[in-house]
């Protein structure tokens, strides 16, 4: 019986917890997915090219990372939920006024990133004891996003070196 463990009928409680923790992460991810979609076709200019190419390939790890917390959701006996619940979070995001203005993009992105590694810390922390499959695959999606943020980082330094940002 306790070989269970989180799936364990005694743990429905903790188990839902983190299933709603995971059903944010879940929109987390695929609000980011249509952030950068949209940031990464809206710039012009010459500076624009690396950020368009870097955001080009996260949407496709963003949206990996919604098809791992939707699976695991299930897992948990959750159910994944639909678009109409959907409540978008991320304006600073939205499109700038001057699609030159790449520094705007990339001050999003790190806060968009920093707001995916602030949640998934707070799921290794609920998961820790109870629930290491979880913890174990957040952990691995929290490098990921620390590799996104720490990227864009690098790239708003050379603005600020240059004293455009
Ligand atoms: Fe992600
Ligand atoms: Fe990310």
């Amino acid at each position: 019986m306790a070989t269970e463990g989180i799936l364990a009928d005694e743990n429905s409680g903790v188990r839902e917890q983190i299933v709603e923790m995971l059903q944010r992460a879940y929109w987390m991810e695929l609000e980011t997915v249509i952030s950068y979609l949209t940031n990464s076709t809206n710039p012009d200019g010459i500076r624009a090219q690396e950020i368009i190419e870097s955001l080009e390939a996260d949407i496709q790890e963003e949206l990996g990372h919604a098809q791992q917390f939707a699976a695991r959701i299930k897992e948990l006996y959750g159910v994944v939920p639909g678009s109409m619940e959907f409540t978008p979070e991320q304006s600073y995001l939205q499109p700038p006024e001057q699609q030159t203005d790449i520094v705007h993009v990339i001050r999003g992105v790190i806060e968009a990133e920093t707001g995916a590694i602030e949640h998934y810390e707070k799921i290794i922390e609920a998961t820790e004891e109870v629930d290491p499959v979880t913890q174990d695959m957040v952990i691995t999606i929290l490098r990921d996003e620390q590799g996104h943020r720490r990227l864009f980082e690098g790239f708003l330094r050379e603005f600020e070196v240059e004293g455009l940002a």
